[in-house]
């Protein structure tokens, strides 16, 4: 048992809302699990021990479905009781799954998909082992369930008639085997058993791993024999948490393709239809909203100012973006036909959570977008609409701030659905836009090192501005104060527009200025203004840096530097073109020696006002 919970000490960074442990004991298993940080876990297991054992699971939850408590927690037992199973991801299909085994008798406890995988399992053992039971029934109940299973899961079962046998199985969510020297290991990443073996195993899409003291067996779902990859672990611990990247920081920004496919995951059907169930707001009511207030601080009220721009275009309901600590202080006309739609990623910053008491006190309805299950913000709100991030531990927010957008971005498409704004086919073909961003995101970090090497040269910048237009204005204003939180460089972002209004005067021989380009082929005036804005600070010894879409050769005349990102549509380009700027602010703030994860004066919640 000390082994697991090591691990789940490891792992406490991928999720810390609930935590436990089941091991085989004897002819039976036996768990504890407790909601809240790992160490009530602690506590728990040293008031009330589990005997020893030499096999077990452990796991650190980050809800997704059903709010932290001890109940959700995981593992989930079924089959009796002889059967624990640990989960990580979303089993999009639970709610049919569950209504088939609630019809076939069985019971649920908890509000959790894991426990529906859990019962099904359970169900398939118990049906093979009524024709006889072996040392294959856990691996085979196991193949049985996943070939149920949609959506993305790594699953760990442990079964009292399968002592010395895990059985583990991953789609679209990380797994990795840890080969021992009579014993083996699994984790949902190496740091869960660095501090025993450095040899590991990265096991593919769709397979299956038994593991035994002595040995290793892979599958796929089908059943046929299959490899995973071995290799030597060369990180540390410490950087074995970050999956190997100097900082968490670092590591969120990598996180990012996984972020915007998780959120998406789950929420559309195969006819492209948005199936925003958990959102529990009357459609009647939706139908009856006449005006959304976007309610957030920082670069959560850059997201909302980017979505801002489609929820409009698409369900054509005036929305305003507001500050949350200037919301309530300004006698804002709030009424029971206003959408609040707070966003945060905490969930407990206190200004925005203010302000949703004070629109909930004017009869509106209100809507989280949080990336944090269970926290007061949702909880204080008629609904909510969670962002799959992950835990986002670097103070400064990347990719949740991705997510955020993305489930804003399907908020607004199921208004128009629900209303009527827009064909069902142009809200199919946005959803399969946005479900080809996570490759374009891909495509930009494995192109990192350019923006990286520019960054580095400018250490020594004094001041940074930012300059976007539409959807680029706001992510303009996110670059600025990424570079701000990470680097402590002065930076401004603002509305190439606004340039000749006054903020030329700041361009001066060599001052960087980052220009977010629009599309060539979205509104052209838009973009050969922005060209135009580039041409008038080069004139004035600016040293522009600008961010383009692939093809765009329009700008490279007047640009110092061009770093271009794979094309989109319009409304979709925030998703791409915010993340060089990241990588700048990090890079730019590293080579200053900054403790990017945890930069100065911040922190990663504001639960002031
Ligand atoms: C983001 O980089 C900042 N750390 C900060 O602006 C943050 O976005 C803001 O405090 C809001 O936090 P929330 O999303 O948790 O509500």
């Amino acid at each position: 048992m000390d082994v697991v919970l090591e691990g789940l000490r490891r792992l406490e960074y991928r999720g810390y809302d609930s935590a436990g442990i089941a091991v085989v004991a004897g002819e039976s298993i036996q768990s504890r699990k407790k909601s809240g940080k790992l160490a009530n876990l602690v506590n728990e297991l040293a008031a009330r021990p589990l005997p020893d054992a030499l096999t077990g699971i452990g796991h650190t939850r980050w809800a997704t479905h059903g709010g932290p408590t001890d109940v959700n927690a995981h593992p989930h037992l079924a089959d009796g009781g002889k059967l624990a199973v640990i989960h990580n991801g979303i089993i999009e299909n639970f709610a049919e799954l569950k209504a088939a085994l609630l019809a076939k008798g069985h019971t649920f406890t908890s509000e959790t998909d894991t426990e529906v995988a859990a019962v099904l399992m359970g169900d398939f053992y118990r049906a093979r082992a009524a024709k006889g039971a072996d040392e294959n029934t856990l691996t085979n109940a196991m193949s049985d369930a996943c070939q149920q299973l949609e959506g993305a899961f790594t699953l760990l079962a442990i079964h009292a008639e399968n002592p010395n046998t895990v059985v583990a199985a991953r789609r679209n969510s990380p797994l990795v085997v840890g080969l021992g020297d009579g014993e083996n290991f699994l984790g949902s990443d190496v740091s869960g058993f660095i501090d025993y073996t450095r040899r590991a195993v990265e096991l593919g899409q769709d397979q299956i791993v038994t593991i035994t003291p002595d040995n290793v067996e892979i599958i796929d779902f089908a059943g046929n024999p299959a490899a995973g990859k071995e290799y030597l672990v060369d990180w540390d611990a410490a950087a074995a948490e970050k999956d190997g990247f100097p900082s968490f920081m670092e590591k969120e920004i990598h996180d990012q393709p996984d972020a915007v496919a998780a959120t998406l995951l789950g929420r559309s059907d195969i006819n492209g239809r948005l199936t925003l169930d958990e959102l529990r707001i009357d459609p009647e009511r939706l139908k009856s909203v006449n005006k959304i207030m976007v309610l957030a601080c920082g670069t959560s009220a850059y997201a909302g100012q980017v979505a801002k721009y489609a929820i409009e275009r698409w369900c054509r309901i005036p929305t305003e973006v507001e500050l949350s600590h200037e919301f309530r202080y300004r006698d804002p006309i709030v009424d029971a036909n206003t959408l609040v739609v707070s966003i945060s990623q905490s969930g407990e910053t206190m200004d925005t959570l203010m302000a949703v008491r004070y629109a909930r006190e004017q009869g509106a309805i209100t809507l989280a977008v949080c990336n944090t299950n269970g926290s007061t913000i949702p909880r204080e709100s008629d609904a909510v609409l969670y962002t799959h991030a992950g835990p986002e531990i670097a103070v400064a927010s990347t990719k949740a701030f991705l997510a955020q957008i993305t489930a804003t971005y399907l908020l607004g498409l199921y208004l128009a659905q629900l209303r009527g704004n827009m064909f069902h086919g142009e809200i199919k073909d946005v959803l399969a836009d946005l479900g080809k961003i996570p490759a374009k995101i891909a495509k930009i970090l494995a192109n990192a090192e350019q923006i990286k090497e520019l960054a580095r040269s400018m250490a020594d910048a004094k001041s940074v501005l930012f300059l976007g237009r539409h959807v680029g204005f706001p992510v303009a204003m996110e670059g600025a104060l990424k570079l701000k939180e990470l680097a402590y460089i002065h930076a401004e972002g603002f509305a190439a527009g606004e340039l000749k209004h006054g903020p030329i005067a700041l361009i001066e021989e060599g001052q960087p200025v980052v220009v977010v380009v629009p599309s060539p082929r979205g509104r052209d005036s838009l973009h050969a203004k922005v060209v135009s804005n580039i041409q008038e600070i080069r004139a004035r010894g600016a040293n522009t840096i600008v961010i383009a879409e692939e093809g765009d050769e329009a700008v490279r005349a007047y640009a110092e530097h061009v770093f271009y990102i794979p094309e989109s549509p319009v409304l979709l380009a925030p998703l791409l073109t915010t993340v060089p700027l990241q990588i700048f602010a990090c890079e730019l703030a590293t080579s200053k020696g900054y403790d990017v994860d945890q930069p100065r004066n911040l922190a990663k919640s504001v639960t002031v006002e």
